[in-house]
């Protein structure tokens, strides 16, 4: 079990390599929430993510031999470079092993940083394995992304700066991958006041925390499934799972619409890119996943930024139609001259934008003397959408939402 002069002996550690990162009151998040928002902005940490404060703890532990020896580890994500990083700014040599098909972008930020990237197996299991491999026959280190005393300690410095920045917190919702972050944090705030609620965020398709704390003990799951790729963990360490029981107050799933929304709640109103995984506490609060007072002091731990532009691309287009701000319908038409202009009429006349518009003539689904049309409309949110319908429907139109 760490305690809280652990993270303070971390905090020591980490200074001088990791940033003491933001933390600001929203207007827009508090008004949207009901709640008094003031987002940890970790994304603007090195590396873009938390996970640099972890593994500059762990490296800086070692023995000067084992420092000669340097260190590995696996992972295809944040880890990977924190641990790049970290070993590179305390001059330890850093191998980290990531599956073959990782993306590129990711290998090449993780080689920047200083570190040998290898390309091993189908997934991150056979990556591992090769690690400790590699472990061994190098003599390295290897260094755990979550489930090590000196890695949770690292991490808890945010919950340090949290109560530093902001004593009047009364909630911090932290996201839980394989619990390393949370157990951090979680020992500092609870260390300093026993009165701040911490509450944990894991996506629905990977709820191995809430899974094991119904169960009572550590359960794997058989696959996991979100978006939130940084906390798609089949399973929580066994150490971060004490701390957790023990320190944690709640924990609760969202889903990846909510996530998505989030995300571009985030982009739009405090122009912060975050990844799923960093997303997922603010998800919780737009979700009322959990139970919060009016004007409860909130902090969100918005834990990284390092999201893949596909599948931003992707989020934002999911995002605007979750929240009514895109539309894309199919009505049929009478094939006769201007019953297209009166479709355009009534949308034009709710104040709809047409983004894009596809009119056919060949569909086998229709009769022979009618019409498909489909449209992508720009909209207001999901009041604007309802009213949108009912207008169409009103006069005859018969609509199909297709998303
Ligand atoms: C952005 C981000 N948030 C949260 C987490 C969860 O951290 P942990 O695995 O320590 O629970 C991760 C893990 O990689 C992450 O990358």
């Amino acid at each position: 079990m760490i305690e809280l002069a652990d993270v303070r002996d971390a905090r020591e550690v980490v200074a001088g390599v990791a940033r003491h990162t933001p933390l600001e009151y929203s207007y827009s998040l508090s008004d949207l929430s009901g709640a008094s928002i003031h987002p940890k902005f970790e994304i603007f940490q090195r590396t873009g993510s938390f996970k640099i404060r972890g593994a500059t703890n762990r490296i800086a532990s070692l023995s000067p031999d084992e420092q000669a020896a340097g260190v590995v580890t696996a992972s295809a994500g944040n880890h990977a470079q924190g641990v790049a990083l970290a070993a590179t700014r305390t001059n330890v040599d850093s191998v980290v092993v990531m599956p073959e098909h990782a993306p590129i972008a990711k290998a090449s930020a993780t080689e920047s940083y200083g570190a040998r990237v290898v390309l091993h197996g189908e997934d991150y299991d056979e990556a591992q394995a090769r690690a400790h491999e590699i472990e061994r026959e190098e003599g390295r280190t290897y260094v755990h992304a979550f489930d090590d005393p000196l890695v949770m300690a690292g991490q808890g410095t945010i919950g340090l700066e949290i109560v530093d920045d902001l004593p009047e917190v009364d909630t911090v919702v932290v996201p839980i991958g394989g619990g390393g972050l949370i157990s951090g944090i979680a020992t500092a705030v609870k260390g300093i006041d026993s009165d701040v609620r911490v509450v944990g965020v894991q996506a629905e398709g990977a709820s191995s925390v809430a899974e094991s704390l119904e169960k009572g003990s550590v359960h794997t799951l058989d696959g996991v499934d979100t978006i939130a790729d940084g906390i798609a963990t089949r399973r929580v360490g066994e150490r971060t799972f004490s701390v957790i029981e023990e320190r944690v107050d709640e924990v609760v799933t969202v889903s990846d619409p909510e996530i998505a929304v989030a995300i571009t709640t985030l982009l739009e109103r405090s122009k912060a890119l975050v990844e799923g995984a960093g997303a997922v506490p603010m998800a919780a609060v737009l979700a009322g996943a959990f139970d919060y007072k009016k004007d409860e002091v909130i902090v969100p731990a918005l834990c990284g930024g390092n999201i893949d532009l596909n599948m931003l691309r992707t989020v934002v287009m999911r995002g605007l139609v979750e929240s009514g701000r895109y539309l894309r319908l199919r009505t049929t038409l009478k094939d006769q001259p201007g019953s297209l202009d009166h479709l355009i009429g009534i949308i034009a006349g709710q104040r709809a934008n047409i983004y894009a518009i596809k009119h056919d003539r060949t569909s086998r689904d229709i009769g022979m003397t009618a019409t498909e049309v489909e449209l992508d409309l720009e909209t207001r949110g999901r009041e604007h959408v309802a009213a949108l319908i009912d207008e169409l429907e009103a006069n005859g139109y018969a609509v199909d939402v297709l998303v």
